[in-house]
């Protein structure tokens, strides 16, 4: 059984559904969910769901990041992850951090990579009267938002849409796609998942 560890800052809606989908047959199961933000609406969310969690608040260590992802590092590697899945984690991570979990983290970003990496993403695709948006999840690297694609889901774009209410309708896809590709990933398998919206 793989042990897979999940990083949120917020609300956690697609931690949840990582964690729901493993179950039964599935080749993995969550044993960690930790956050930069104590408050972070998901660490209770996972608590309910039986997982143990943990926060390392970044603000104490100011510009430290080594300080900081040195501590996630204690934290994750006590509970012997074989897989790491950011999931709405909104800190940008150093090259060490990736080397350490080299191969092994994945990471969920709300749009068509190579497209619109960092912020703001959906008003950038409205802005720049794109047809369509999406979510992507890919291996993570050194650099930000890149990193080899395992899975995308499009989701069109409506005549009058606003960033929130396109957010909106690509989270729900993004909550069929990371699931899949975790499970996929899980089982060792890297090729491109690519999912119609329905
Ligand atoms: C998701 O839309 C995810 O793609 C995005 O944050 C949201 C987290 O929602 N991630 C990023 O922007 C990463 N740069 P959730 O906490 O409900 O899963």
């Amino acid at each position: 059984m793989k042990r897979v560890a999940i990083l949120i800052s917020g609300g956690g809606s697609n931690m949840v559904r990582l964690a729901e989908s493993m179950s039964g047959d599935h080749p993995a199961r969550p044993v960690l969910v930790g956050s930069n933000d104590p408050a972070a609406a998901g660490l209770g969310k996972a608590r309910d769901l039986g997982i143990a969690t943990f926060a390392v608040d970044h603000r104490p260590f100011g510009g430290d990041r080594a300080a900081f992802e040195a501590e996630l590092i204690r934290n994750l590697d006590a509970a012997e992850p074989d897989i790491i899945a950011l999931a709405g984690f909104m800190r940008i991570l150093t090259p060490g951090f990736v080397r350490h979990y080299e191969g092994r983290m994945l990471n969920i970003h709300p749009s068509l990579l190579p497209k619109y990496p960092g912020l703001n993403t959906h008003a950038r695709a409205i802005e720049a009267g794109d047809m369509e948006a999406g979510a992507t999840v890919h291996e993570v690297i050194a650099d930000l938002d890149a990193g080899p694609i395992l899975g995308q889901v499009r989701v069109p774009v409506l005549p009058d849409d606003t960033p929130d209410r396109l957010a909106g309708r690509v989270l729900v896809q993004e909550h069929r796609l990371y699931p899949a590709v975790l499970r996929r990933f899980a089982e060792g398998c890297r090729a491109r998942l690519d999912l119609a919206c329905h």
